[in-house]
């Protein structure tokens, strides 16, 4: 059973392949989850892997140890961590690290909870210092140190918590303290998927929600879901309403070809904020090198958007490089736009 602290914040991934309404964004999402491992498509290694500490874990009686799974968002960081509470037989807490505003708030729930429960915590690289201390002897002595009293009769108190299993999720492990890195231990990356991973999760989602989907179409589309199952899954739903109003239902290679054209999809799964991205790359700065914040202030984007939700599949496909002195585009992003090569001084 989960018991859902705040809203998951996925409110700044409001690309055009997103939905317009979060809650009912999170229910579909949700009403997709797979809820066991071997519903699990994809992430074979981390899979495997988590598989054999579950049973290690139980064959010991005892609870998993801390796990931090980091990766670009969308890729199944809370899904698995739903399936590794329930593979435990375990209650799951979800909340994040802006909604621990301050020590109080994970005081409260970490008090709460019941010996090998497990907590999420979201965007674990946005958690406050004071908060994170908090959960430094959480995670280690199974503790929190609370301080009774004001001024120079003020002490500290230990209190005793049940021991628990924390589950981090960031797209930005570089951003976590090395004390709180260090104290998973079990820290695991998530990749992008392939276009056949894709596929068969398209073909999952579709027999769930009854959605005719054809073999050809949902290879078509898998190669336009920016390697993500979040947006496969919202492209299909996408792709149902055309085919509802427009072709009586089934969802073929024309509709799909007809619903990324009024998308603004193109055939790479680019969207509208990739497009642009790389057009002001190309068009403004002549391909780069430009800092963050300047490419960020041109597009009218915020830098945490483009960073964390553009950035990663652009760097995954190719189109882009960070280099020491800012970030550059590929000739395959010129290409791809086919705006005329203008680049001055060659980079790459
Ligand atoms: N839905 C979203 N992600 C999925 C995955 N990895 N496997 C199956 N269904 C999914």
């Amino acid at each position: 059973m989960v018991i859902q602290e705040d809203r998951s914040l996925k409110d700044k991934d409001q690309s055009l392949v997103s939905p317009q309404n979060i809650d009912e964004a999170d229910a579909f999402e949700n009403s997709l989850r797979p809820k066991d491992f071997n519903n699990y498509i994809g992430q074979s290694e981390v899979k495997n892997n988590l598989k054999i500490f579950c049973q290690a874990s139980k064959k010991r009686g005892e609870s998993l140890d801390h796990t931090l799974f980091y990766g670009p968002p969308g890729l199944g960081k809370t899904t698995l961590s739903l399936i590794l509470a329930q593979e435990m037989g375990a209650q799951l807490r979800i909340t994040s690290g802006p909604a621990l505003e301050k020590p109080g708030d994970l005081a409260a729930i970490l008090t709460s909870l019941k010996e090998n429960d497990f907590l999420f915590i979201d965007e674990i690289h946005r958690l406050r210092h004071t908060v994170e201390e908090v959960l430094y002897t959480a995670m280690e002595d199974f503790a929190i140190d609370l301080v009774v009293g004001k001024g120079p009769t003020a002490r500290t108190m230990r209190l005793k918590i049940p021991r628990f299993t924390l589950v981090g999720a960031t797209t930005k492990a570089s951003m976590l303290a090395g004390p709180l890195r260090d104290r998973f231990g079990h820290v695991e990356r998530l990749r992008f998927y392939t276009p056949p991973e894709i596929q068969e999760i398209l073909e999952r989602s579709a027999h769930i929600l009854d959605i005719t989907l054809k073999k050809d179409a949902a290879q078509k589309l898998s190669y336009c879901a920016r390697k993500t199952p979040r947006v496969a899954n919202r492209l299909l739903r996408r792709m149902r309403d055309f085919a509802e109003i427009l072709h009586e239902g089934t969802i073929t290679t024309e509709v799909i070809t007809n619903g990324l054209e009024n998308l603004s999809i193109d055939e790479r799964g680019l969207d509208h904020s990739d497009q642009l991205f790389l057009r002001t790359m190309c068009e403004k700065f002549n391909g780069g090198p430009v800092g963050l914040s300047t490419i960020a202030a041109s597009m009218g984007e915020e830098e945490n958007t483009v960073e964390d939700m553009i950035e990663p599949f652009l760097l995954q496909e190719g189109f882009l490089k960070k280099t020491a002195r800012g970030r550059v585009v590929t000739d395959q992003a010129f290409d791809h736009l086919n705006i005329p090569y203008t680049r001055q001084h060659k980079q790459l």
